[in-house]
């Protein structure tokens, strides 16, 4: 932020009015969740891209994150703390609810302030006017379906919904629990709360795929920025510096010792006050870099003319998984029809609204940690490994999740802020920016799939080949799971009485692989479906037809022999 002085704004808040001490360039998004503890307006990207921070401005929707606070000087400003009245829902927020319009809620505040500003203005709108004054919200959940229809249905809903009847409840729609909350404002998502006296963390990452690094003079550091308290290093972390998913592999530094393996690595991190923790740069800091060569793509895993991502793993395989069912070779020589191909797909961004962010405080010889999580019993485990306590020690608190898809099942900020409160005695967080999240937390596996398969002439399936690599960037995360898991569901949801599957799971210098959504079977599903379609058209049959023709039945053997036991073909 600039040097800007600070200066008085007067401006009316959600009718109240307002005057605030502001440097004038300050993001107006900062100035209503620090300064004036409204955190309803939610931060995405703080770069106009979500729309997660749209409030209204003299009755305009405006990216609170994009406006400096003197832009607010004698103007009318609205947020999302300022639709209802007394706790009651508007019909806006109502229909919102009903219609299951908020699903994680993190978009929510700046759907409903994009929908108020039209609203306002247009008290029946098309669905066209709906769409082009929501366009500037991103949603990751909803699909914008029901949030579009909760705004043309805003004020008509008569039938809210209630508690069913005792004995008629499966089956009915319920009220979501935590609705209300998020249609307020008042839910508490990882960066909307921490302890007053917190020191902000920073994590400084590798700008190199692949390099050797040192740390020359982090002393300096601390003279030049009295507010920076600590210059954390791997050598600060008080047990274990790695953690994993598996028992048996944990192989991520929570920061990285003398060379890194991804861009996007956390190598050192600066705790202080904010101001001081922002504004030091890599030269204060003398990090000095020396890349080398990078392990890159499924083929530079494979090559073996570099020295191996990780020194356990020489050829670089992390795992292999296997299925093998009757004779796949016998039923593809038998085959009427056989097709097959190559695929591969890149890396995929989770993509939730709401970056990774947390608090932890040390409270005697106990630790709490408040973060947006998917996987707080995990966390538990993997924080006292790192800091070398007993799990009883520690207490995790889960916040909201603004949208995790899986990407939230691995840790982001809670080894940084454990280590830094545990060792320093004081509550520390850390809110990732957007880019850091994109550049440091896991993608969906990239994958090259070679597949076959054949079926009779009257369009049943023979046998299915499957060989699948895919790339786990440069630790285990989740790789082991999607490896193991995709040769069972290779096939997706057909009976095939021969089948052969192999896959890997190949390190690389590049973003770990972890969870998202379906473990690897959507790429596997890719195949499977590009072979149906190939096969049906060569034996000339409806494509639908043969898929129903082909669904695993009740009864049928899965591809490792379990028993179907409920049918698939449901469409008739
Ligand atoms: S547009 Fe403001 S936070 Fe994303
Ligand atoms: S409900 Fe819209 S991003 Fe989750």
């Amino acid at each position: 932020m600039s040097t800007a002085e600070n200066k008085k704004v007067s401006f009316v808040l959600n009718n109240n009015p307002q005057t605030i001490n502001s440097n004038q360039l300050r993001r107006v998004s900062d100035v209503l969740r620090e300064d004036l503890g409204l955190t309803g307006t939610k931060v995405g990207c703080d770069a106009g891209d979500c729309g997660a921070c749209t409030i209204l401005i003299d009755g305009e929707q405006r990216y609170a994150c994009l406006t400096a606070a003197g832009q607010l000087e004698g103007c009318n400003v609205r947020t999302v703390e300022g639709l209802s009245r007394n706790g009651e829902l508007t019909p806006l927020q109502q229909s919102f609810l009903d219609e299951g319009a908020a699903q994680c809620g993190i978009c929510t505040p700046g759907m409903l302030m994009a929908a108020q500003s039209l609203l306002d203005q247009v008290s029946n709108p098309s669905e066209e006017q709906v769409l082009e004054a929501l366009s500037g919200v991103l949603c990751r959940c909803t699909g914008y379906t029901k949030i579009v229809k909760a705004v043309i249905n805003s004020g008509k809903n008569k039938n809210l919904i209630s508690v069913p009847e005792t004995g008629n409840a499966v089956g009915s729609r319920m009220v979501k629990v935590d609705g209300h909350k998020k249609l307020t404002g008042e839910e508490i998502f990882g960066a909307d709360t921490a302890p007053e006296d917190s020191l902000w963390l920073r994590a400084i990452r590798s700008p190199h795929a692949r390099a050797r690094f040192s740390l020359n003079h982090p002393e300096q550091v601390l003279k030049k920025y009295p507010g920076l308290v600590k210059v954390l290093t791997a050598d600060d972390v008080p047990g274990n510096n790695g953690f994993g998913i598996y028992p048996d592999i944990k192989d991520q530094p929570v920061l990285a010792k003398d060379h890194v393996r991804y861009r996007g690595e956390a190598v050192v991190a600066l705790v202080g006050d904010r101001a001081s923790v922002e504004a030091v740069s890599e030269q204060d800091l003398g990090l000095v870099w020396h890349p080398t060569e990078a392990v890159r793509g499924l083929d530079g895993a494979l090559a073996g003319n570099l020295d191996p991502v990780q020194d356990q793993f020489p050829d670089n395989t992390l795992s292999r998984g296997f299925v093998k069912k009757g004779d796949v070779e016998k039923g593809i020589s038998g085959s009427h029809a056989v097709a097959e191909g190559l695929w591969t797909t890149s890396a995929i961004e989770h993509g939730y609204i709401e970056p990774e962010a947390g608090y932890a405080r040390r409270i005697g010889d106990r630790l709490e940690l408040f973060v947006c999580t998917q996987t707080p019993y995990m966390d538990l485990t993997e924080v006292a490994h790192v800091l070398g306590i007993d799990e009883q020690q520690i207490r995790i608190i889960p916040s909201a999740v603004g949208g995790g898809f899986g990407g939230k099942l691995d840790m982001s900020v809670q080894p940084l802020v454990a280590v830094a409160a545990w060792i320093l005695d004081r509550p520390v967080r850390c809110v990732y920016t957007r880019p850091e999240s994109l550049a440091s937390t896991t993608k969906r596996h990239p994958v090259r799939i070679r597949a076959k398969a054949g079926c009779s002439s009257e369009g049943k399936l023979t046998a299915f080949e499957f060989h699948g690599d895919f790339n786990t960037g440069a630790y285990a995360s989740w790789g082991p799971t999607v490896a193991d898991r995709v040769p069972i569901h290779c096939t997706g949801p057909y009976f095939v009485p021969n089948v052969l599957s192999k896959t890997r799971a190949l390190f690389t210098n590049e973003s770990p692989s972890g969870a998202f959504r379906g473990f690897g079977t959507p790429q596997a599903a890719i195949a499977h479906e590009a072979l149906m379609d190939t096969l049906s058209e060569k034996i000339g049959m409806d494509p639908l037809e043969f898929r129903i023709k082909n669904a695993l039945r009740k009864g049928d053997r899965t591809n490792t022999r379990c028993r179907q036991w409920i049918c698939l073909v449901w469409m008739r």
